[in-house]
Parts: C-alpha cells; structure tokens; sequence
C-alpha cells in the first residue's frame, strides 16, 4: 500500500490527479465529503488529506510514504526527507514587504513580522543584520499595517494582498513552487511504486515549464 499525503485545497486537488494518472486512481477522494482518509485496495493505494503545512510531519514521520508541500515548508522545517522532484506548480516567491514609502535606518534593529522565523533568521543573518522576530501565524500583513513591525516576511503569490493593505515588496528572498518528498525507509522499501509515481510526475511536469 502506498500512502499519500496531499495538501488539502486546490494545488491537493492537482496532485491527486497526476497520481490518478500515474496509475493510483481513488475518485472518491475528490468528494465532498469531511472523511480524511480513502482508500482503494485494488490499486494499492491511500490518500489523506491534511493541512499543507503538515505534510512533511506526516512524510518525515512515516505515515505517509510520499507527499507535496511547498519549498516554503521545507526550508523553514527542513524535515529530514528526500525533495525529489519540483512540480513546478503552486509557484510563488517569499518576500520582505513594508507600508509604502518605508524607509529602512541599517542602525536600528529590524522589526519582522511572520509565519517564517527560521526563513527570516537565516536570510537578515546572510546579510548581517540584528532583527527582532514577531512570529504570527496568519494575516501577517496587518502588523506593519499597525505599526507592531517595520516589515513582514511572507509569501506573495498574486500581490493583491499587500496591495489591499497599501504594502509592497521591498525584497525577493526566494522563489517557491511545490516540491515533492519522500520518506527516507519507504524509498527502500516501497521502490517499486515509488519510482512509478515518479516516473509520470516528472513526465506530467515537463508540460508546466
Ligand atoms: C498567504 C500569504 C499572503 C497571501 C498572499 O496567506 O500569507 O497573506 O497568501 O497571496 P496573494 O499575493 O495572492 O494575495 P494565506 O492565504 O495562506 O493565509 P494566512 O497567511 O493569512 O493564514
């Protein structure tokens, strides 16, 4: 049996079809329904649907033999998994973002609001500056909006977010795009399917550039 960890919401949804494709169909797992867990025995093979932040948990845990999460979740966890193959999808970037017209004073110890604190530790740590870390787990925007932090470390995907809150970007510190992650024993022991599925992602993949 292979267990998959997908992240719920519409990129989950993506992926489950590019398994379906690969060979390990379970349509039910695309209903409406609030079970968390379908299975098919025919095809050797069962999904979960869990928050994306959580997947590399379930992945580096062994509960799931495979899964997709963000590189965002990845360098901020470093969950100790095999990233195999980018799926070019979910595609974003992390970003520094601050009110409009900000103005940085380099002296001053810099106040980061975010859901990243390791991702924003490292990057002020690589170009030498002393911050103070806010760490938040949701609406990031509204601290400097408030006036609680100088800038925010968070993740920009259409920019209508920063913009509704009169926020723009003020440095790019990375691209993302979903990653897939394999657990380190399963690689072993589940080779066979596991080199199927990814065979055809990579084959899927190539369409999305
Ligand atoms: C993410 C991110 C930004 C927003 C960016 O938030 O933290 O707030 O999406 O997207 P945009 O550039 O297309 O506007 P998410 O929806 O995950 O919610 P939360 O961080 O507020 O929990």
């Amino acid at each position: 049996m292979l267990n998959v960890a997908l992240p719920k919401g519409r990129l989950g949804e993506k992926v489950y079809s590019m398994f379906a494709s690969a060979g390990f169909e379970c349509p039910e797992a695309l209903g409406d329904s609030r079970k968390l867990i379908f299975v098919n025995e025919e095809k050797g093979v069962s999904y979960f649907w869990v928050k994306p932040s959580d997947v590399s948990v379930y992945v580096e845990r062994g509960s799931a033999d495979i899964g997709v999460v963000g590189k965002d979740i990845i360098d901020e966890y470093k969950p100790d998994v095999y990233e195999i193959l980018d799926l070019k999808m979910g595609k974003c970037r992390m970003c520094v973002a601050a009110r409009k017209g900000y103005r940085d004073n380099p002296g001053r110890t810099i106040r980061v609001a975010t859901k990243f604190s390791n991702i924003a530790r490292s990057y002020y740590s690589s170009i030498g500056r002393d911050i103070d870390i806010i760490h938040l787990n949701g609406s990031i925007e509204l601290a400097p909006v408030l006036g609680m932090s100088d800038v925010i470390v968070d993740i920009v995907e259409t920019g209508t977010t920063l913009k509704e809150n009169g926020l723009e970007v003020i440095e790019t510190i990375m691209p993302i795009s979903a990653r897939v992650i394999v657990n380190k024993a399963a690689f072993e022991f589940k080779k066979k399917d596991i080199i199927k599925v990814l065979d055809s992602l990579m084959e899927q993949t190539k369409e999305n550039g």
